[in-house]
């Protein structure tokens, strides 16, 4: 039987990623990708099953009611994606657009299936930085409380307890996921792995704050998304997972930076130390995994071969995202870090 699924956001980094696992490995699947093309949107991300006749794409905006009304009709499965993801933008710019898209608009997929499409299992693509600064050596479950330092992740949490009280007052089948940092093929170049992997690759200073001392646990796209649809399939009705890699040792941002230059064969000369702390960046995050592994997930490359892989394709795809750093891109690069970088 054909599951149906509503993806949004599905021409970002992750969801496209999903979308094209969904079309490619999952062939009783057809996809509905709706997404409003942002700055972070790309079609190019999934211009390789583009042509599927199991894919269709609508350009639109999560908030807008009736058109998810009318996209939602007959879905199995509704996959919310769509946000604005950037930290950093939302410390640095007014977050009027995080609050309306990551609240807003998760409330209005979650509504506008509650009412359409009742019997859908809806999945909440969360993150683990509603957890805030994870002190060493901590390791929050899904029970943890919720301690959200940016505009950014403060809006991911109120989508967050906004989809599990429609699963308590409605009755919706609701999952949330809440995945460490990702990396990986197709990443929007503001992010770390992808800025520093293209500024090495382009002979240019890799920005590195703080020292570097700060602590992600990296997860390869692929991983994520093969845990969401493990949650899609497997997952308890009305619970919260998070997934990690659960790095050990755990790789501070000067380690990774380390490895990032290795694979792209460049010197240590390029990193550019920048002072001072980051408004709203967390010293570390570190999630227990033991609820998904439970249900038989578990990572499949370890960082370093990730690391080597991502390399490999951005160096491959310059046509990718030479175009992309460049425009609007620049701007927002300039402001951050300064014109001489
Ligand atoms: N990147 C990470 O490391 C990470 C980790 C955990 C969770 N997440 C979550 O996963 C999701 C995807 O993250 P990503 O890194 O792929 O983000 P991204 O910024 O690459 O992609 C976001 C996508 O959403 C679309 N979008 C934005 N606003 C929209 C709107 N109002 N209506 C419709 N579409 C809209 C954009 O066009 C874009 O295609 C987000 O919800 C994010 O919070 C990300």
């Amino acid at each position: 039987m054909t599951t149906r699924v509503l993806v949004t956001g599905g021409c970002g980094f992750i969801g496209s990623c999903f979308v094209r696992l969904l079309i490619d490995e999952e062939s009783d699947v057809e996809v509905m990708n709706l997404d409003a093309l942002t700055y972070a949107g790309n079609p190019r991300n999934v211009e390789a099953v583009a042509g599927s006749p199991r894919y269709r794409f609508e350009h639109g905006d999560i908030r807008d009611e009736a058109l998810v009304a009318r996209l939602v009709e007959g879905a199995d499965w509704v996959v919310n994606f769509a946000a604005e993801s950037h930290v950093d933008r939302s410390t640095s710019e007014r977050a009027g657009e995080f609050i309306e898209t990551n609240v807003l608009g998760a409330y209005v997929v979650l509504e506008m299936t509650r009412r359409h499409a009742p019997g859908a299992r809806f999945l909440q693509v969360g993150t683990d930085e509603v957890y805030g600064d994870v002190a060493w050596p901590g390791f929050p479950d899904e029970q943890a409380p919720l301690h959200p330092s940016s505009p950014y992740s403060a809006a991911k949490a109120g989508a967050d307890h906004v989809a599990l009280a429609f699963a308590r007052t409605h009755g919706l089948d609701v999952i949330v996921s809440r995945c460490t940092n990702n990396y990986g093929a197709y990443q929007y170049p503001e992010k770390m792995i992808p800025l520093f992997v293209t500024n090495a690759l382009a002979d240019e200073p890799l920005p590195l704050y703080d020292g570097g001392t700060q602590v992600r646990d990296w997860l390869r796209v692929e991983d994520h998304c093969r845990a969401l649809l493990l949650l899609l399939r497997r997952g308890a009705s009305g619970e919260v997972y998070n997934i990690g890699a659960n790095q050990d040792p755990e790789v501070p941002n000067k380690d990774l930076t380390a490895m990032i230059l290795e694979a792209c064969g460049k010197p240590a000369s390029l990193i550019r130390p920048v002072e001072g702390l980051r408004p709203g960046h967390d010293q570390r995050y570190a999630v227990d995994t033991a609820k998904i592994r439970a249900l038989g997930w578990s990572p499949r490359l370890d960082l370093s071969d990730g690391i080597a892989e991502t390399v490999a394709w951005y160096r491959e795809r310059r046509d990718w995202w030479e175009p992309i750093k460049s425009g609007e891109y620049r701007k927002f690069y300039e402001e951050l870090y300064g014109s001489g970088s």
